[in-house]
């Protein structure tokens, strides 16, 4: 059965510690028969606020998701698309960063759109965030993330036994102590335990759409 996985990197930073640890999970997933993966760097985006204007409630129309005329035109069919997304976000202030609540803000098209409404129900979502220090704040970085896909009716996935159950952390200091060697900006790379939680991330997600899809198509539903 087909699985389509989306990644989205929500780092500022171009080929940073959270686009290596979204590539290592999308890898991961990669490997199993019938998926296919595709990334989105917000980094290289230009993504505006949801101004609140309600268009999309009101005057939404089919290819025109939102009033706005950006970047997220191009994204919002291949989140229609997808069966399953990964967020990944650095741990900012112990919350998502900047990049990732904008994006995300704009997730209201698909959630309340006249048209769109309802199109995330029932895909599966998965978060994962790199943090410098191991306590500062990934938890709730993960769960800004989760919460926002119970709200809009997905289906939430962890990496399983052990470690962190709301989505997966990578540490991109030595261990997540704050000691780093200033020649290797990749620390996430070394975090073997990180890694190994990513890879089951973006492998229970694929299983999950599956086992999804499998009961949809047994009931006779095409969503
Ligand atoms: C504005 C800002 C806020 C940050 N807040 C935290 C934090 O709360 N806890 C933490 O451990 N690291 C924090 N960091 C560090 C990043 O999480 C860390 O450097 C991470 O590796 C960034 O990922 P990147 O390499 O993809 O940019 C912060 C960094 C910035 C720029």
């Amino acid at each position: 059965m087909d699985v389509r996985l989306l990644g989205v990197c929500g780092s500022p930073v171009r080929e940073g510690n959270t686009e290596a640890f979204l590539d290592e999970a999308l890898k991961a997933a990669g490997e199993l028969e019938g998926v296919t993966t595709s990334a989105v760097l917000l980094s290289q985006k230009k993504i505006g606020d949801c101004r609140q204007c309600n268009w999309c409630m009101a005057k939404q129309e089919n290819d025109r998701p939102c009033a706005i005329q950006d970047d997220m035109m191009e994204i919002y069919p291949r989140l229609i698309e997808a069966d399953a997304l990964l967020l990944a976000t650095p741990t900012y202030c112990a919350r998502l960063s900047g990049y990732m609540a904008a994006f995300m803000d704009r997730f209201r098209a698909l959630v309340l759109g006249k048209c769109y409404r309802g199109v995330l129900d029932g895909k599966v979502g998965g978060a994962i965030t790199v943090t410098w220090l191991r306590n500062a704040g990934p938890e709730t970085a993960l769960l800004s993330v989760v919460s926002a896909f119970l709200m809009w009716g997905m289906v939430v996935v962890s990496p399983g036994e052990g470690g962190c159950q709301f989505g997966a952390v990578g540490l991109s200091s030595v261990g997540g102590t704050g000691r780093f060697d200033p020649k290797d900006r990749l620390g996430v790379l070394k975090d073997d335990v990180g890694m190994a939680s990513a890879h089951a991330l973006a492998r229970r997600m694929v299983q999950m759409t599956r086992t999804l899809k499998a009961g949809r198509q047994s009931l006779g539903k095409s969503q």
